[in-house]
């Protein structure tokens, strides 16, 4: 056993790799494989992002000081602010875990949804804070509510995923609008928008109002869904920019990839078109699989999201291991405690019909062995 590991990491999930598509391929004897486990963007690099990235290549022994700059001033503009409220990381991940890094100490508490994305119960956990989780509704839903009645005056941070993943979910504005006003003074409320662009907008609360009214509210953002470049890492925070500057100081100078900023800057620039063409489709798409799957038996939740999520007749693990054995990676849920839950990433219209294929054929032959 190897010695000096930080004792906060023993309280931390063990990090277990998952297959890679090249081992899914040698492991199952197949020649191609469908990724749809991890909410990527099938259409994605866009072709003027695609361009911008190949044209930096060059200038990689330079740091990337003048797109790191100039993408906050993009979304600055973009969401109405000045460019020292937003900042930038190595995808929302490091955003978040440079959130934590910046606000979290030994005895703080957070509060987590329990079903939803795990990476806020890690981070927490390593900076040594007490995580209390509170369960989504039956219906798959957060209720701020029960989020309000375990705040106390050691709680620093809130984290909010909505849209909420593994479930699509999306909370109520006026509720968000509601729990703002009760946060105690140390405490701040993250809101994870990385799949946002994928909801009806008028569902989602304004943020950015949060933050101008001098709510402890920090906004989170990501190019890997929506913008099709989650190779490139690219997330950005919208805060206060007093936070802001703590977060700088926290988090290591370029956070973030010379490519991945030149894609980005291409992204809002030139490629805005092409992410609303393929986001209509993805939606349309997210709205056919829901009504094939609900002929098929399954029981869908309207996801706000770029996937579906769903409860099927059967055990999901059974269920994702038959399709993986036919090239098809999708995400069980049962390690949120959703045993019969799968979560599928919309890919490619084509690829979303092939899936629905096989996850029939899946479904004859579970029942046809729950028959034998
Ligand atoms: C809710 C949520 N937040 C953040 C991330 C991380 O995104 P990124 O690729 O920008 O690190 C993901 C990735 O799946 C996510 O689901």
């Amino acid at each position: 056993m190897v010695k000096g590991i930080r004792k906060q990491a023993y309280e931390c999930e063990k990090y277990v790799s998952g297959k890679s598509m090249d081992e899914v391929m040698r492991d199952y004897g197949l020649e191609k494989v469908i990724k749809l486990g991890s909410n990527e963007n099938q259409y994605g690099p866009y072709e003027n992002a695609k361009k911008a990235m190949a044209e930096e290549i060059g200038l990689l022994n330079i740091y990337p000081e003048r797109n790191y700059i100039h993408l906050k001033e993009l979304l600055a503009e973009k969401f109405g602010v000045e460019s020292d409220w937003i900042s930038l990381g190595h995808g929302a991940g490091n955003v978040l875990d440079s959130i934590a890094k910046t606000l979290l100490e030994d005895g703080d508490e957070v509060i987590v949804p329990q079903q939803s994305y795990r990476l806020y119960r890690e981070i927490s956990k390593i900076m040594g804070a007490k995580v209390v989780e509170v369960s989504l509704t039956d219906k798959y839903e957060i209720d701020m509510k029960d989020f309000a009645k375990v705040l106390s005056d050691k709680t620093k941070i809130v984290w909010l995923c909505n849209p909420n993943n593994p479930t699509g979910s999306v909370v109520p504005k006026e509720d968000i609008d509601w729990f703002v006003d009760q946060l105690p003074e140390n405490c701040w409320l993250i809101i994870d928008e990385a799949y946002a662009e994928f909801a009806d907008q008028e569902l989602l609360p304004d943020t950015v109002k949060y933050i101008k009214e001098g709510k402890n509210v920090i906004g989170i953002r990501t190019f890997s869904k929506y913008y099709g470049l989650a190779g490139g890492r690219i997330g950005y925070l919208i805060a206060n920019p007093e936070l802001v500057n703590w977060y700088d100081t926290v988090s290591e100078p370029f956070n973030a990839n010379r490519i991945g900023l030149a894609g980005a800057c291409a992204l809002l620039e030139k490629d805005q078109e092409n992410c609303e063409k393929y986001c209509e489709i993805m939606k349309a798409d997210r709205e056919m699989m829901n009504k094939k799957l609900t002929e098929m038996g399954c029981d869908c939740y309207p996801s706000q999201a770029n996937f579906v999520f769903f409860s099927t007749p059967y055990n999901a693990d059974d269920v994702a291991e038959l399709l993986l054995r036919k090239g098809i990676i999708v995400r069980p849920c049962g390690g949120w405690g959703y045993d019969k839950h799968i979560r599928i990433s919309i890919g490619t219209t084509e690829q979303n019909k092939e899936v629905l294929k096989e996850l029939e054929a899946t479904f004859k032959e579970l029942s046809e062995k729950e028959g034998e």
